[in-house]
């Protein structure tokens, strides 16, 4: 298939696009510096520049394209959260994905088959003990407002025929970027410890059944909606933090309050300290197997690779 493919050269992206290609999908891809882009994807890409929500994607990288997968968005823990960042954090999510929307919809002829976008399960905003899952109610937190308005970008402006597909995606364990590339240093200087009372459920996901998760989407044209991309096994603040010290063999028990984290981060310790039990109803009811359901086995596999 032809896919139009945003966000490409990000963390996730970098994962996804050479398990496309081995799929042998033909790839176009939209990003705001295709030079750069060029050099770090060294694949049979078309690149094609987009500076996002400032411009329409030029209409030659729509022409006959079977399918969409826009991940592209101002990251969010980049830098300290002011009025300006967190106008680009949305801007950049519901400008960019309404114009991108927008301009498949006028040219994009015929309508491509699906439209798989990220969200995030920032979606629920923080929610204690409560289990989630793709029924449950938004929140009402910045973050969740984001993601709301961004799913609701996708829907709103969708072609005709195409299938759509929300990734509420949780914390992306991988390598080469993410939470464990700025976990990692801080736990092998033996400065890990819990955040906050350490009771938050954090929803996270290995990268690879992530991307996997994101073929699955593609190839199952009963998918459609909301889909949480989580680990069936969620867990609590505290118990990442020692799962992780336990596989890096360092220890974990300096705790940060959260009132430090306030201030140091300001509202941006809001992503740290959100409670989010999600459950990957839809994912495990359209038969997707994770090959990594288990925390202990994911961080294992990342951070001492066979
Ligand atoms: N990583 C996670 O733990 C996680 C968790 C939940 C949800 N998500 C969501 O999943 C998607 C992919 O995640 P990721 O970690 O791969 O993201 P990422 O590495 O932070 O960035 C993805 C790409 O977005 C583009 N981008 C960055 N700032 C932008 C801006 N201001 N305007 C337009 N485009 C911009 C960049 O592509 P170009 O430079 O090529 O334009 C970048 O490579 C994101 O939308 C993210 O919010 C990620």
């Amino acid at each position: 298939m032809k896919l139009l493919i945003t966000g490409g050269t990000g963390f996730v992206g970098r994962h996804l696009v050479p398990r496309l290609v081995e799929r042998s999908h033909e790839l176009v891809m939209l990003t705001r510096d295709p030079l750069s882009a060029r050099k770090g994807l060294s694949y049979p890409i078309a690149f094609f520049p987009w500076p996002g929500y400032e411009a329409d994607p030029p209409r030659e990288a729509l022409d006959g394209i079977d399918g969409v997968i826009h991940l592209a968005g101002e990251p969010l823990v980049a830098s300290r959260w002011n009025a300006g960042v967190k106008q680009r954090i949305l801007d950049s999510r519901v400008l960019g994905t309404r114009s991108l929307m927008r301009a498949i919809k006028s040219q994009s002829q015929p309508a491509p088959k699906f439209v798989i976008s990220a969200s995030a399960v920032g979606y629920y905003g923080s929610r204690g003990e409560t289990v989630l899952t793709e029924e449950s109610s938004p929140g009402t937190d910045f973050l969740a407002q984001v993601c709301r308005q961004w799913e609701g970008a996708v829907i709103g402006n969708l072609p005709e025929g195409s299938r759509p597909v929300v990734i509420r995606t949780g914390m992306v364990l991988g390598e080469g970027g993410g939470a464990l590339a700025r976990l990692r240093p801080i736990y092998r200087a033996g400065l890990g410890g819990p955040l906050g009372n350490g009771r938050q459920w954090m929803s996270w996901i290995h990268v690879s059944d992530l991307v996997s998760l994101i073929l699955h989407a593609l190839e199952t044209p009963s998918l459609l909606g909301a889909v949480n991309a989580v680990a069936p096994n969620p867990v609590q603040n505290r118990e990442f933090n020692r799962t992780l010290g336990r596989v890096l063999h360092r220890p974990a028990w300096l705790p940060v309050p959260a009132p430090v984290l306030r201030l140091t981060l300001g509202e941006m310790a809001s992503v740290l300290l959100a409670s989010q039990r999600v459950h990957p109803k839809k994912a495990l009811g359209s038969g997707f197997q994770f090959r990594f359901p288990q925390l202990g086995d994911a961080l294992a596999d990342l951070l001492h690779p066979q």
